[in-house]
C-alpha cells in the first residue's frame, strides 16, 4: 500500500512507523510544514496504561520514550497566600520535542519517508496513495475540505489559555491560583525535562479583555504572566515556542467530535486520526495518549483483517468503532475537569477555604474519589478528614481514627444534624384517608433506626384534592397531625435521627392510580378535579387542570399554613416544600407549565410569586428556631424548560426571603423530558447553587455509596446527601456503609449492638479474604 500522512505530529509519526514495522513493503510518507526541530508545545503527559501499549506494538520506541520521561509524584496547589502539597498521584511527562525527535528517528531507521517543510494543501496532492491520514491536528484542512462527511461538531470553549514554557524544574504538578482586580487566572506547571516546565496560563474572557489582553502580542503576554505568577516562576523567566500564532498568543480550547472518521475522496481513503478526529482538554492530559492509541488501534485492524488496499473500507470502520468509544468516555471525564477550570472563579476559588479548595481540585473529573485519593495519599486524606471535621465542630484527637464528611454533624437553624445521610422523600401509597399508619411508623422508623441523619416523611398533601393518589398521606386534619405526631415521637425517642416533613399539591399531576399500578394515569374511577398554574395536562391522556382563580390561590395557600402549623405540632423538625418534579408549586415555576399572563406569569419573579408567597407564609408559621427547605426541579430536561441557571435563579429568591436549604431534584415536569442519567448526575446542580449562590444543599440522585457522599460533602459540592432508592434496598444503609468503610464511631441502637460487631468482623473477614 502507499500510505501518506499528512501532518508529522505524535499521531501521525507513529502510525507511519508501526505501519512500516508491519509490513516494510509499504511505501509510507509522512509530510509536515514544520522543520523537523521546530515544533509548538513544550510537555506532555501520559499514563502507565498508554506506555504498556506502546511497549507491546514497538518496544523500541517505547524504551526510548521510557527513559527521556520525567516522573513526579507530587501535586502542589498556591491559593491565598496558602501552599499546600500531596502526594501519590504518579504522572510521567516528556518534551513533545523529545518525543517527536523519537517518533521521527524511529520513522528514518524503518525507511518511513519524513517530508519536512511542505505544506500540503489537499488530499489531492497524494493521487496515487491508497490511504491518507489527515493527522494535521485540530484545525485540519483535509478535515475541513470534507467537512461534510465527516460532520465535525466543534465547541469553542470559553476559557482562554496560552501556552508557555520556563526554565525552572518544579518538583510537583503545580497549580497556582491569582485572584486579580477583573477575576481569577490559574497556571498549570509541570516539569517535563530537567530544566524545563510547561507552564499553562488560563483565565476567562472577562478577565482576558478586561486586562486588554486580546490587544497586545506575544512579549507583553508573557510579561503580564511573569508579574501575575511572579511568586511561584521565583525570578524564573516565561517562554513561548509558537512564534507562528498571531496576536497575542491566547487560545480557546476546541472541543471536537466527528460524525464519521473516514471518506474515500474517488482516488483514496482519507482517515482523521488525532486532534484532526477528536480533541480533549489539558486539563486531564490525554490529547497525546489519545492521538498515539489511534495510531495502535488502526495498525491493529489491518494486522487482524488484513493490510491490502482492498481491506481498506473494513478496516477503517472497524477503526472508528473501536475508537470513538475510548474517546467518548476520555472525553466526558475530560469534560468535567475542564468544567471545573471554566468556573473556579466564579465558584470557588473565593467562597471556598483553600483545604477545600485543595480536594475540590483533585476530586474534579469526578474520576478520582475520596477513597481514591485515600490511596494515594493516606496521610494527607485523614488530616483533610480531621480539618473538615473541625469546622463541623468535632474535634478528633491524633490518635483516634479521623471521622469522613459523611459522617459530621451540620447545624441549621437551632437543628442538628447527626450525619448528612438523608432519607429522602418517597411516597409509599399506603395511606388510608391522608392518615399514616403502621406501615409509615414501621418504615421511617426502621430507617431512623438504620442510622440516617435525617428521615423525610412522603410528600404530604396539604389538602384532599392536593394528592396524587387516594394513598397519599395528608395533613388536612387533626388524625393525620397525630398519626404522625406517634411516628416523628419514635423517632426522637428512639433514634439519634431528625424527622423531615415534605409538604406538596400534586396540581395537574393528581387523581392518579397508585405507583405500582398504571403510575400517572386517571384513576378508573372517583377522579377530583385538577387545578394548575395553566390548564396544561402532564400527558396526552391526562386530566386537563383549570388555571388557579384568586381564590384557589388564597385557598391553597391557607392550607399550606395549616399543614405547617400541624407539622410543627407533631414535632418535625425540617419542613420542606415541594416545589418540584412538576406538582402545583412547580407548575408554576416552569415555562413549560406556566403560560399565565398575571402577575404570577412570565419572567422568573413573576414564576416564582406564589411559590415564595406560600413560603412566606409558612415561614412565618413554622418555628423560627427549625429549618425550611425548598425542592426544586433544576432542570426540566426539555427544550423551553428551565435550566439549571434557572434553577439558580430560583434558590437566590427562595434563600432571600429565608429558605435554609435547596433540595437540588430535576425532571419530572414535562411527560417525555430527556434526562441525562448517571452516578450522582444532579449533583452539578447541588455544586453550582452552594457556590454560586450561597445556600446549603441537598444532593440526590443516583448516590450510592459512601465513598458518592463523602467525595461530595468533602468538596463542598452540597452540604447534604438524600437517597432514595438505596433505602428501600437497605433500611440500615448508612449503618451498613460505615462498617463497610471501617468507621466505626457510628452508634447502632442499643439493642443492635452484638449485631454490630458481628457485622463488623464478617466484614474485616471478607476483606482480608477469611471465613469465620
Ligand atoms: C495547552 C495544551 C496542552 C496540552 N497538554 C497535553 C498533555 O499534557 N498531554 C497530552 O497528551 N496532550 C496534550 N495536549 C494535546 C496534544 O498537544 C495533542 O492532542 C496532540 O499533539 C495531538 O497529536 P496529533 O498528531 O493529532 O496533532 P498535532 O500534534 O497537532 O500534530 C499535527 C501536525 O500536523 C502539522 N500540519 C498541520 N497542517 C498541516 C499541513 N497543512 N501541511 C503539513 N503539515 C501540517 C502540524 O504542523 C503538526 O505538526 C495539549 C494541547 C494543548 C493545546
Ligand atoms: C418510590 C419512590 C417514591 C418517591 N416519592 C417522592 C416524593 O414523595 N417526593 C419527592 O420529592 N420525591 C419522591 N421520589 C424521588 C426521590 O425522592 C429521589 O429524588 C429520586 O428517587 C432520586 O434519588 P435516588 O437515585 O436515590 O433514588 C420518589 C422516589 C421513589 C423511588
Amino acid at each position: 500500500m502507499h500510505i501518506v500522512c499528512i501532518g508529522g505530529g505524535p499521531a501521525g509519526l507513529y502510525f507511519g512507523l508501526l505501519m512500516k514495522k508491519l509490513n516494510p513493503a509499504h511505501r509510507v510518507q509522512v509530510v509536515e510544514r514544520n522543520k523537523p526541530y521546530d515544533t509548538f508545545g513544550w510537555g506532555v503527559v501520559f499514563s502507565d496504561a498508554t506506555m504498556e501499549n506502546m511497549r507491546q506494538w514497538d518496544a523500541k520506541t517505547a524504551l526510548e520514550i521510557e527513559s527521556a520521561f520525567n516522573h513526579w509524584d507530587d501535586i502542589e496547589v498556591l491559593i491565598k497566600g496558602k501552599r499546600m502539597r500531596t502526594t501519590g498521584h504518579g504522572f510521567v511527562g516528556i518534551g513533545r520535542k523529545k518525543l517527536l525527535n523519537i517518533l521521527q528517528a524511529r520513522c528514518e531507521a524503518l525507511g518511513v519517508e519524513l517530508a519536512f517543510e511542505r505544506e500540503v494543501n489537499s488530499d489531492e496532492e497524494f493521487a496515487d496513495a491508497d490511504l491518507i491520514i489527515a493527522s494535521d491536528g485540530v484545525n485540519s484542512k483535509i478535515r475541513s475540505r470534507y467537512a461534510a462527511a465527516f460532520r465535525p461538531d466543534l465547541i469553542v470553549r470559553p476559557n482562554r489559555f496560552i501556552w508557555l514554557g520556563t526554565n525552572k524544574p518544579y518538583d510537583a504538578f503545580t497549580f497556582d491560583f491569582r485572584r486579580t482586580r477583573h477575576g481569577w487566572f490559574q497556571a498549570h506547571i509541570y516539569k517535563f525535562d530537567d530544566n524545563t516546565s510547561t507552564f499553562i496560563v488560563e483565565t476567562t474572557e472577562d478577565a482576558f479583555k478586561a486586562h486588554g489582553l486580546d490587544a497586545v502580542d506575544q512579549d507583553q503576554s508573557i510579561r503580564f504572566c511573569e508579574n501575575l505568577f511572579a511568586e511561584v516562576l521565583d525570578g524564573a523567566a516565561l517562554m513561548t515556542n509558537a512564534r507562528h500564532l498571531h496576536g497575542s498568543g491566547w487560545l480557546n480550547f476546541q472541543r471536537l467530535v466527528c460524525g464519521t472518521w473516514s471518506h474515500f475522496n474517488g482516488n483514496s481513503h482519507v482517515v482523521l486520526m488525532g486532534d484532526a478526529a477528536h480533541t480533549a482538554h489539558f486539563a486531564i492530559g490525554s490529547g497525546t495518549k489519545l492521538a498515539l492509541e489511534d495510531a495502535i488501534e488502526l495498525t491493529r485492524q489491518f494486522q487482524r483483517i488484513g493490510d491490502a488496499p482492498e481491506h481498506i473500507p473494513h478496516v477503517l470502520a472497524a477503526y472508528q468503532q473501536v475508537r470513538a468509544i475510548d474517546v467518548v468516555r476520555i472525553q466526558n471525564a475530560a469534560r468535567n475537569a475542564m468544567e471545573w477550570f471554566e468556573v473556579v472563579g466564579s465558584r470557588y476559588a473565593d467562597t471556598l477555604e483553600p483545604e477545600q479548595f485543595m480536594y475540590s481540585l483533585l476530586t474534579r473529573s469526578q474520576r478520582i474519589s475520596h477513597e481514591n485519593l485515600r490511596l494515594r495519599d493516606k496521610a494527607w486524606l485523614e488530616g483533610y478528614e480531621r480539618w473538615f471535621a473541625k469546622r463541623c465542630g468535632v474535634e478528633v484527637s491524633s490518635s483516634e481514627p479521623a471521622v469522613p464528611p459523611m459522617f459530621t454533624p451540620l447545624r441549621l437553624r437551632g437543628i442538628t444534624l447527626p450525619n448528612r445521610i438523608v432519607v429522602s422523600p418517597m411516597a409509599m401509597y399506603s395511606a388510608v384517608d391522608g392518615i399514616p399508619g403502621d406501615f409509615h411508623l414501621v418504615h421511617l422508623g426502621s430507617r431512623a433506626l438504620g442510622g440516617a441523619g435525617l428521615v423525610f416523611g412522603e410528600m404530604t398533601c396539604v389538602s384532599a384534592d392536593g394528592r396524587i393518589t387516594p394513598g397519599c398521606a395528608g395533613l388536612w386534619n387533626d388524625q393525620q397531625a397525630a398519626a404522625w405526631k406517634r411516628i416523628v415521637t419514635f423517632i426522637h425517642t428512639m433514634t439519634a435521627a431528625k424527622a423531615g416533613l415534605q409538604l406538596g399539591h400534586a396540581g395537574r399531576k393528581g387523581s392518579t392510580q397508585l405507583g405500582w399500578r398504571q403510575i400517572d394515569q386517571p384513576l378508573e374511577e372517583g377522579n377530583w378535579p385538577l387545578i394548575s398554574a395553566s390548564p396544561i395536562p402532564y400527558h396526552g391522556d391526562g386530566q386537563v387542570p383549570r388555571e388557579m382563580t384568586r381564590r384557589d390561590l388564597d385557598e391553597v395557600k391557607a392550607d399550606f399554613v395549616a399543614a405547617a402549623r400541624r407539622g410543627a405540632r407533631a414535632g418535625f423538625d425540617v419542613l420542606e416544600l415541594h416545589c418540584a418534579h412538576g406538582y402545583l408549586l412547580s407548575s408554576f415555576l416552569s415555562p413549560l407549565t406556566n403560560t399565565r399572563n398575571d402577575q404570577y406569569g412570565g419572567g422568573h419573579e413573576n414564576r416564582a410569586r406564589y411559590p415564595l408567597e406560600i413560603f412566606r407564609a409558612v415561614r412565618e408559621v413554622w418555628p423560627q428556631d427549625r429549618p425550611i427547605s425548598v425542592r426544586l426541579s433544576c432542570h426540566d430536561w426539555t427544550e423551553g424548560g428551565n435550566t439549571p441557571a434557572d434553577a439558580a435563579e430560583f434558590a437566590r429568591l427562595f434563600k432571600q426571603i429565608g429558605a435554609d436549604l435547596i433540595d437540588c431534584s430535576s425532571g419530572q415536569v414535562w411527560d417525555d423530558d430527556k434526562p441525562v442519567y448517571g452516578r450522582l448526575y444532579q449533583t452539578p446542580f447541588a455544586d453550582k447553587i452552594r457556590n454560586e449562590i450561597g445556600i446549603a444543599t441537598m444532593a440526590v440522585g443516583a448516590i450510592f455509596e459512601a465513598d458518592h457522599v463523602n467525595s461530595i460533602i468533602g468538596a463542598g459540592r452540597a452540604d447534604l446527601c438524600a437517597l432514595a432508592r438505596p433505602h428501600l434496598a437497605d433500611a440500615a444503609w448508612t449503618l451498613h456503609e460505615a462498617a463497610r468503610i471501617g468507621v466505626r464511631s457510628i452508634a447502632w441502637p442499643n439493642q443492635y449492638l452484638s449485631g454490630k460487631s458481628q457485622y463488623e468482623t464478617n466484614l474485616a473477614r471478607a476483606v482480608a479474604g477469611t471465613t469465620g
